[in-house]
């Protein structure tokens, strides 16, 4: 990839200044298959706020802000930075449903955030750990003999997927359909097949919805349906729409950090034998590895 290119002043926006605008493609169609070696770096070593002109794909420009503390800021401040007016998922179908809380601002995020909290503390996350080791365990099992395996489809995918669907009491036997819908949004080539994907969610947690309130059980979906916003219930758009901020959340994050962080740990045995020999050093090198490599 040739050096970056400052864009062409005349095409920009007023309010961008010329000396921030960069013509670097952040897209990963754009970077190929390794970003962490071939444009992170280069970010790293440009300015720490700059405006990417094809950002996350030609003709959709953002700005990159690098530090943490800039980031933390945007977060927290509800008069500048909003999530309305980006494109959401309902626009693809020409609706206005709002993904739930990632799409919402301010008092409206809170209170969905006040909703969604108690169900996702330490201690409910502590709850999971056993399971998760079992499940680990099985999965390392099917393939320790051969020394070998396919990491993705062998363990980065089943481990936390089985754990999610689970979680929310999704039957596992759809497992492959409901990666092929999430795959479909994520990196679909066209219009009418993300938008068939959103559909096959929609109809799927709208039927979970109503199989859950005519027969309530003790799984996350159950418990979100009994949360409440203030004094009110959800509405059924609501309940849909933060069941699938957990689908498209719960489906592929953990599989993809999971992939960059072993493919670290293959190409660098020094790490792995350090790891090996020092396992009270894992949560802080998962720690290092989640900043590292977040998110591609
Ligand atoms: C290592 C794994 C994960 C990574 C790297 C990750 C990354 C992110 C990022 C970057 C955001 C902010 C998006 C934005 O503001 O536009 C986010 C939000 C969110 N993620 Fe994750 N995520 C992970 C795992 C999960 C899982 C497993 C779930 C659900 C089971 C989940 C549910 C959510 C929800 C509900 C939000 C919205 C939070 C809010 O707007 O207040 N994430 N995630």
């Amino acid at each position: 990839m040739g050096d970056p290119v400052i864009a062409e002043a005349s095409s920009l926006p007023a309010h961008v200044p010329p000396e921030l605008a960069l013509e670097w493609p952040l897209s990963p169609e754009a970077v190929g298959q390794d970003p962490f070696t071939e444009i992170i770096p280069r970010v790293h070593q440009g300015p720490e706020v700059f405006y990417a002109v094809n950002g996350l794909a030609p003709g959709m420009p953002s700005w990159i802000f690098r530090r943490a503390e800039d980031v933390r800021d945007i977060f927290r401040d509800k008069v500048h930075f909003t999530s309305a007016g980006r494109p959401t998922l309902s626009h693809m179908l020409g609706e206005s449903w709002k993904v739930i809380p990632v799409d919402t601002d301010g008092e409206e995020h809170a209170a969905f955030r006040a909703l969604l909290n108690p169900l996702f503390t330490p201690a409910r996350a502590a709850q999971l750990v056993d399971g998760a080791h079992e499940l680990a365990r099985e999965l390392i099992g099917r393939f320790a003999n051969n020394n070998r395996c396919e990491f993705i489809g062998d363990f980065a995918r089943p481990l936390p997927v089985i754990l999610f669907l689970n979680m929310m009491g999704f039957p596992q036997e759809r497992m492959e359909e409901f990666l092929e819908w999430e795959a479909a949004i994520i990196s679909g080539t066209s219009l009418e097949q993300r938008q068939s994907a959103v559909i096959n969610i929609r109809t799927f947690l709208l039927e979970a919805i109503a199989k859950r309130r005519a027969n309530p059980g003790e799984d996350l979906l159950s418990e979100l349906m009994r949360g409440k916003l203030g004094e009110r219930d959800p509405t059924e758009t609501e309940l849909f729409g933060m069941a699938l901020n957990l689908f498209l959340g719960g489906l592929d994050t953990i599989t993809s950090m999971a992939g960059w962080h072993f493919r670290h740990l293959a190409m660098h045995p020094e790490h792995q034998a350090a790891l090996g020999a020092d396992p009270a050093m894992i949560p802080t090198a998962l720690e290092e590895l989640l900043r590292a490599f977040l998110e591609y």
